[in-house]
């Protein structure tokens, strides 16, 4: 008789998803429910990575989804992960902005980093809490990883935020719209109309100036447009879609040009910073920065976003 042994899945790639808060939970459904990966879903309050994993679990054969997902408190199943998404710590609240989060999160993360590091030396790593560029730095400097292992999930979301704006104003399908959000994941983030366009006709050609600089402004607010609607927390859907497509790029080697958050050193004029910027992501993470040809203003805005980030980092 055939024997199924959980040895049948011993070729999936193995992603582990640390937080089991909205987000890593949003993140590790969506990888089980495309077959990317197994899961393993790890968090320090008992129970609830488990309950969340089996409950996942049990949600497979409606599904139809075999890749397998177990939720634990410890690190210990976590070995050989081919990517680690950090998505703990805390989230912020109505008059918060990300950078109040340092303190804690840096402590948060820290610890996460070290216990998931030794584990999986060669992992990715991406990183989705906040503040999420200082949080990246501190990722990759306490892992010991090659910057190109380590990356920060920001660009993905803020673009995804501007792409649906964008799509709503004009009454267009948000599969037509590409859209570019630079810098830091914070309020000096940098919308970049010029490489935003409906199925490559550039938005500047079918939105007034106004109407880009108010759909810019709310794309750097909508992180906080949501926190203050939730009032207990901060966003979460479209957060996990975001690390979960950055996910799905590198375990696909599909070479997938994606904002994200990367070790830049030179690109732009930054030196020595994690920052967002197109990168084309494959199978070893960052393959390449991609350095965009930006009007003045939008180069000096990136830059002064850098140097923001540059300041935070200074704070750890
Ligand atoms: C956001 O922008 C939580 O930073 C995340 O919604």
């Amino acid at each position: 008789m055939l024997k199924l042994t959980k040895d049948i899945s011993q070729h999936r790639p193995k992603v582990t998803v640390v937080g089991a808060g909205f987000v890593g939970a949003g993140v590790a459904q969506r990888i089980v429910e495309k077959d990317l990966a197994d899961v393993v879903l790890v968090d320090v309050v008992e129970g609830l990575p488990q309950g969340k994993a089996l409950d996942m679990m049990e949600s497979a054969p409606i599904e139809g989804f075999d890749a397998r997902i177990i939720g634990s408190n410890d690190y210990a199943l976590t070995e050989h992960s081919d990517i680690v998404v950090i998505t703990a710590g805390l989230a912020r609240k109505p008059g918060m902005s990300r950078d109040d989060l340092i303190a804690k999160n840096a402590e948060i993360v820290g610890g996460v980093v070290r216990e998931a590091a030794k584990r999986s030396p060669k992992a990715i790593v991406v990183v989705v809490s906040n503040p999420l560029d200082v949080m990246t730095h501190l990722a990759k400097k306490l892992s010991g990883f090659p910057p190109e292992r380590v990356i920060g999930m920001a660009g993905v979301l803020d673009s995804a935020r501007y792409a649906a704006f964008i799509a709503t104003e004009l009454g267009v399908s948000v599969k037509d719209v590409r859209a570019m959000v630079l810098g830091g994941h914070g309020d000096s983030m940098v919308p970049v109309a010029d490489y935003s366009t409906v199925n490559g006709i550039p938005i500047t050609q079918l939105l007034s100036g106004e109407k880009i600089q108010a759909i810019n402004q709310r794309t750097r607010d909508g992180g906080i447009e949501i926190v203050n609607l939730l009032k207990t927390g901060s966003a979460f859907y479209a957060p996990s879609s975001s690390a979960a497509a950055m996910v799905e790029a590198i375990l696909h080697d599909s070479g997938r040009v994606l904002p994200c958050c990367a070790y830049v050193n030179g690109p732009y004029g930054i030196k020595d910073l994690f920052c967002g910027v197109p990168v084309r992501l494959n199978r070893s993470g960052v393959a390449a920065i991609i350095e965009l040809k930006l009007a003045p203003a939008d180069l000096a805005a990136l830059r002064k976003s850098a140097e923001h980030v540059k300041e935070l980092a200074g704070k750890l």
